[in-house]
């Protein structure tokens, strides 16, 4: 059988920085707390006024293509996932491969190109059709190009806004991939959910508490029917655990509620039956109100034991260091908190080839999705070369004032004229204003 997954990464970060604790809490008259342990955010990226997912996802597959060797000719499909698109009609992909045919002799006009819409799990669909297409031996030997890009704004004033985030990450999906390769059993939960939507508007409509929940919902299903295909699964099958990650505080629910889950029924249950007693059973309840109560009960408890925390500490912490710094990317965020881990490993110096990794991802609306993921042997040599540190480190700080202005630039109501920029391009691709069927323009700077 092929192998099929991931080859190579790249991650391209908003060029502004919001420092969330020190300039937004204290605007809204907040405890830097609530971000810093609550919600467990310190910054997020916001886009100058020159960029936007087109340009933030051409910039990102741009130094992906550059840095790896491949040209046009080595690439069937390009598939772009995204919930900020400013076209109804005209595909993401079609202004991205655009803006790459710029610097590049030959062109992509033999690829598919298409987009994929299904709030933040459409990356990780994306990520799934390359790995179907290239299956089925329709690739004709070229490798997929799939773009997890958008502008995660919100409202002001929508509790939402303090988790917004901008950026884009460009993956190669290839046969006899170099860092990850996919499973082909996949787990599920979906249902028809309204708890964040845009019916054409740009911002969301978000009911926060309810998101929380049906995120934690859809993703026990996906987790189940996982198991229900690939066989019981145990804490230690993983290295890490990468999850869609709007918040590390969400993640760290998600963590919990996962946990719980697979120690079912195992050793790790059993030896902390004499510490917090064993996890309640359906069956031993007259009415589900009391089993619930005694499960919050139960989880309560895990939470504060050792095993989970050092669990938690080991597979789940590490894919929350670049979220902390960015916000949510939606599409990207899930492909973040995997690149994330990896550096982790390759900074601390611990040995991932042949190591598992079970991806979970989640999009509203509603949907989660869980796979496992193999660590291939080049996988040191793909994350030595993301440059996210550097990025991040260049950043422009703004202050509360400018981040005002900057949210109506990106407004598509305001559209505010004045777009004078924050930071300087150089060697990118950037918003050129409108041409005259109302397109989006970009040229390389
Ligand atoms: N010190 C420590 N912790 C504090 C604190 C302080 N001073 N103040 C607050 N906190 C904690 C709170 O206890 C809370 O933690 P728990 O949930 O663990 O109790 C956390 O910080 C957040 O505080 P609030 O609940 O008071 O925050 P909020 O009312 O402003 O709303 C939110 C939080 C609902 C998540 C909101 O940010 C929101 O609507 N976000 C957008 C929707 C979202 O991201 N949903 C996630 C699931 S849906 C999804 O994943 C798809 C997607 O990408 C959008």
């Amino acid at each position: 059988m092929v192998s099929v997954g991931i080859d190579a990464i790249e991650i391209h970060t908003g060029k502004l920085c919001l420092d969330l604790a020190e300039t937004f809490a204290p605007a809204h008259d907040e405890d830097p707390d609530k971000y810093r342990k609550g919600l467990g955010l310190y910054t997020s990226s916001f886009p100058d006024s020159y960029e936007d997912i087109v340009t933030m996802g051409a910039n990102a597959a741009y130094r992906l293509l550059e840095r790896t060797g491949h040209t046009p000719a080595d690439i069937g499909r390009i598939d772009v996932a995204t919930e900020s698109a400013f076209d109804n009609s005209k595909p993401v992909s079609t202004y991205i491969a655009g803006c790459l045919e710029q610097v590049f002799d030959t062109t992509f006009h033999h690829a598919n190109k298409g987009e994929r819409k299904f709030a933040c799990i459409a990356g990780t669909q994306s990520l799934n059709d390359a790995y179907n297409w290239i299956r089925a031996g329709r690739n004709r030997g070229r490798s997929a190009l799939v773009i997890a890009t958008d502008t995660a704004l919100y409202a002001r004033g929508d509790a939402g806004e303090a988790t917004q985030g901008a950026g884009a990450v460009a993956m190669l999906i290839s046969e006899d991939p170099s860092l990850v390769e996919l499973s082909p059993q996949q787990g599920y939960g979906s249902a028809d959910e309204t708890d964040f939507l845009k019916p054409n508007q740009q911002f969301p409509s978000v009911d926060g508490k309810r998101s929380v929940q049906v995120y934690l919902a859809r993703m026990r299903e996906a987790l189940s029917d996982y198991a229900s295909v690939a066989g019981r699964m145990h804490p230690d099958d993983f290295a890490y655990i990468p999850f869609h990650t709007p918040f590390p505080g969400m993640v760290r629910k998600a963590g919990l509620l996962g946990y719980r889950h697979v120690i079912r029924d195992t050793d790790i249950e059993e030896e902390l039956a004499s510490e917090i007693g064993r996890q309640p059973r359906m069956e031993a309840f007259d009415d589900e109100e009391a089993y619930l109560d005694a499960v919050s009960e139960y989880t309560d408890k895990l939470k504060g034991t050792e095993n989970y925390r050092e669990w938690y500490e080991r597979v789940i912490e590490p894919t929350l260091d670049i979220s902390r710094y960015v916000g949510n990317w939606y599409t990207g965020s899930v492909h973040i908190a995997r690149a994330s881990a990896l550096k982790h490993a390759l900074e601390t110096g611990r040995d991932l080839t042949g190591k598992r990794l079970l991806v979970a991802s989640y999009g509203s609306g509603a949907q989660a999705e869980t796979h496992t993921e193999t660590v291939q042997p080049g996988w040191k040599d793909e994350i030595a070369m993301l440059t996210i540190d550097e990025q991040l480190e260049a950043r422009h700080d703004i202050t509360f004032e400018e981040y005002e202005h900057i949210h109506d630039v990106h407004n598509h109501d305001i559209s505010a004229d004045d777009t004078e920029e924050f930071t300087t391009p150089k060697n990118e691709f950037v918003f050129d204003g409108w041409g005259r069927m109302g397109e989006r323009q970009y040229r390389f700077v």
